[in-house]
């Protein structure tokens, strides 16, 4: 299991180009499943998820031609509708090709996603919706089985708003017949690159970017071209990261248009970031501010930058709180950050943050991908040296994170 050694205390100096959205990418790639055209897609983040959705694809009879960040896909010879258990339980969003293979094909097996590190994370919407689009699923050997000669259009809206829920019924009312309202829909970038791409297939979409999504279904969707937004949640990584550890970076090849929240954030830190059409310049100097914020869906401040933002605050120059309002266990990093000497206490989904004029390197644990990240942050700042274990849930979301810091002077080297 490969660790990472981390040397705190090193500013950062440099340029660090942004990776294509994983969350975007893993949606995108299972809309290959609609189509017997071929799906030409850049800027595809070279991330263990996408390989493991890759390789799931492929298991259903999707071709699938990768060279780096370029992958074509072709889904004129799929043979099984299946998604086996022994994938699916290594990430969730598998559940991802639910929806295609139901509306193309009018049947799909899709093995239960097991619960993660960070909460139940259970799938009844997907189902629910599914079933308003005339669907019928069963639920048995922990699988579900569902089967439709055609989807029919209809008007849902799920009980809370879903990100994954959300683009699999709009990929599954792309082809049903006749007219599907989504109500309560996630509005996060990654679901509006998703319908921009659908639009692109054939695809007849309105409301794109809001909370109400109309489709036409159509008799079939053909092949397109797109390039994957660029990961916003990474952007703001490497944003938290020099404001942790001081510094002057370039972001390249990133939007500066959709994490309003989080950037003014950081400006609250006292991060000054200068914006350019596709890249930020951030410069920090002296001791971050504390900002207190409570997780909300887009476009309130992402549950993905949550412990990230708090590995910020542990050093800040007071205190601060931190609400959890997405995930019912999102604060295992608080644990491992407190080990580095930080003062977190919890109180159910909130944290209180106490800033510590320095945090001192130990061993700590990697626990979910978001978390390992807020670790490698925390370790950059701390004195002395800081071993990062089960680095393979970082590995998950971010491409080669070692390789991009070390590039602007952090100290930091895997370790098989
Ligand atoms: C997506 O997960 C992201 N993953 C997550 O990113 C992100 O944290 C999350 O959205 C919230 O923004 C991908 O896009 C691949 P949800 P998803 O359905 O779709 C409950 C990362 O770090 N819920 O929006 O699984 C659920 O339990 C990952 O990149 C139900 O109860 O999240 C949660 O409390 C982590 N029933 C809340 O809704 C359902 O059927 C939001 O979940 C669906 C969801």
């Amino acid at each position: 299991m490969d660790k990472l050694q981390v040397v705190g205390g090193k500013r950062l100096e440099g340029e660090i180009v942004i990776s294509g959205a994983k969350n975007a990418a893993l949606p995108i790639l299972c809309a290959g499943l609609l189509t017997s055209g071929d799906l030409e897609l850049s800027n595809v983040p070279r991330l263990h998820d996408v390989k493991t959705i890759l390789k799931l694809l492929a298991q259903t009879g999707l071709k699938v031609t990768q060279d780096d960040e370029k992958v074509t896909l072709n889904g004129s010879a799929i043979t099984t509708l299946e998604a086996p258990y022994e994938l699916v339980k290594t990430m969730r969003a598998s559940i991802l090709v639910l929806g295609p293979l139901l509306a193309r094909f009018g049947e799909a097996k899709v093995s239960l996603p097991g619960g993660c590190a960070i909460g139940s994370r259970p799938v009844d919407q997907h189902i629910k919706g599914l079933q308003a689009l005339g669907a019928d699923i069963t639920i048995e050997g922990g699988y579900i089985h569902a089967k439709c000669k055609k989807l029919k259009g209809a008007r849902i809206r799920t009980d809370m708003i879903t990100v994954t829920g959300t683009e699999n019924l709009l990929m599954a009312a792309t082809l049903a017949d006749g007219e599907t309202v989504l109500e309560n829909a996630a509005r996060e970038p990654e679901v509006t690159d998703l319908a921009n791409l659908l639009v692109a297939m054939g695809a007849r979409i309105e409301g794109i970017g809001t909370d109400r999504l109309v489709i036409q279904g159509v008799a079939e969707l053909h092949g397109a071209r797109h390039a994957v937004i660029s990961d916003r949640i990474e952007a703001a990584t490497f944003l938290c990261a020099v404001a942790a550890t001081g510094g002057d970076i370039l972001l390249r090849n990133t939007r500066t248009d959709y994490f309003d929240v989080a950037l003014d954030k950081l400006r609250e830190i006292g991060l000054v970031m200068t914006m350019g059409p596709e890249s930020i310049r951030a410069q920090m100097g002296g001791r971050p501010k504390p900002v207190s914020f409570r997780t909300t869906e887009y476009p309130g401040f992402p549950t993905d930058m949550q412990a990230q933002f708090m590995a910020v605050d542990t050093i800040a120059s007071g205190s601060s709180r931190i609400t959890e309002t997405i995930f019912e266990n999102r604060f295992m990093h608080v644990q491992e950050m407190n080990r580095l000497g930080a003062s977190i206490q919890t109180e159910g989904n909130t944290a209180h943050v106490k800033g510590v004029d320095r945090l001192v390197g130990a061993p700590v644990m990697a626990t979910d991908l978001r978390a390992s990240a807020s670790l490698v942050i925390a370790a950059m700042a701390a004195q002395g040296t800081t071993i990062i274990d089960r680095i393979y849930h970082l590995d998950r979301g971010y491409d080669r994170m070692e390789v991009k810091l070390s590039a602007v002077g952090a100290d930091i080297v895997r370790i098989k």
